[in-house]
């Protein structure tokens, strides 16, 4: 990997720091989107998030969602990628939705977990509106490790190219590519939504994958239902940020750890999902070690192996994707050579909008 520095400016016009280029320019000489590459800021230090008020905006939508669904308007297509997750949208702009559009949005996201919008301009409007688009969502989180666009730090890059493979090297000790996640939720205030927009992307391969957490709940038997539903797991980012000093990066913000309740309850939807992940759920409270190993190993791998609730999407470089991370774990699927030019990079961006603290079922509360 190149690793350069330079001295940017954020759009404040105040000084960032030392920026460290995590790519090679002859990689990218002549792509359109060498302004999204990804760099790391080595030097500016965030303190500790502050709690917020939040209220999803699904809330003010309605369910029957005439703005964005039903409009009369032909051109709009609308499919099912699955029966319990995933939807995939054409004949709309995610770059022009009025408030009424984006609330009916929000709401249909928390119930399909991940909506899918084809033939987008949205990479294309340049980073301030993308920036603002995210917003209306919720406040955007800042990754405390992770590499970023060059003045635009709320924006996590996504980038595996023969030039930077540092997100293959993390897992080239495992037998698959896949980690099944929910975005930060070692977080306090647990990411809302994840907006994806993928900028380059493989002839072949690089789909990504989403698991329903509200079906993974629900094929639990009652026992084992009744069970989670009293407990907290512990979710930590300390492991994340270790690996980043390991691995020369420098940690922007103290690593947090939370424990969140096992079972969540979707504001909107008032849903129930399992709210715990392979990436960075480690044990559950007031368990023995043996006890929670077992339970996490279990629902581990019933989350990640679960096809039957899962859906997984091609991605084109007019695709945008939005998930809500309450009720849906998910994973890049890192399977294409990018050492062989005919299946080639995999470059875009996250904007992650921060939802409410987590609130499990009978009131339950994340604690810290
Ligand atoms: C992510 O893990 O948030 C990104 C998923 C992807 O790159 O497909």
């Amino acid at each position: 990997m190149a690793t350069t520095t330079t001295t940017i400016q954020e759009s404040t016009g105040e000084s960032i720091g030392k920026i460290a280029v995590a790519f090679d320019e002859k990689v990218h000489e002549g792509s359109r989107y060498t302004a999204y590459l990804p760099v790391y800021d080595n030097e500016t230090k965030f303190p500790p998030t502050q709690p917020f008020e939040f209220r999803d905006r699904g809330l003010d939508a309605d369910p029957a969602k005439p703005n964005l669904l039903k409009t009369g308007d032909p051109n709009i297509e609308v499919t099912r990628l699955t029966p319990r997750i995933g939807t995939e949208i054409k004949g709309l702009q995610l770059s022009r939705l009025n408030d009424a559009q984006k609330d009916e949005l929000a709401l249909l996201i928390a119930e399909r977990g991940v909506v899918v919008f084809r033939d987008q301009d949205f990479k294309d409007i340049g980073p301030e509106k993308q920036k603002e688009f995210g917003q209306s969502f919720g406040p955007l989180h800042v990754h405390p490790v992770g590499a970023h666009v060059e003045n635009h730090i709320e924006f996590h890059s996504i980038y595996l190219g023969s030039d930077n493979l540092y997100r293959a090297q993390q897992r080239s000790s495992k037998l698959t590519t896949t980690g099944y996640h929910s975005d930060v939720s070692y977080e306090h205030q647990t990411p809302a939504i994840t907006i994806l927009t993928l900028l380059e992307v493989p002839s072949t391969g690089g789909d990504t994958g989403w698991a329903s957490q509200v079906v993974a709940y629900e094929r639990l038997s009652e026992p084992i239902k009744v069970l989670l539903e009293g407990l907290r797991a512990e979710h930590s980012g300390h492991e994340q940020a270790a690996g980043a000093i390991r691995d020369g990066k420098t940690v922007r913000r103290e690593p947090v750890k939370s424990q969140h309740p096992i079972v969540r309850v979707h504001p909107v939807t008032r849903q129930k999902a399992l709210f715990v992940n392979p990436g960075f759920t480690r044990r559950i409270v007031g368990l023995k070690d043996e006890e929670s190993d077992a339970l996490l190993k279990l629902l581990f791998k019933h989350i990640s192996q679960g096809q039957d609730f899962q859906v997984r999407v091609r991605w084109d470089d007019r695709t945008v994707s939005l998930w809500d991370n309450r009720v849906t774990a998910h994973t890049a699927i890192s399977d294409y050579d990018v050492h062989n030019p005919e299946e080639g990079l995999r470059h875009g961006f996250r904007i992650t909008t921060l939802g409410e603290k987590p609130v499990g079922v009978n009131g339950l509360e994340s604690t810290w």
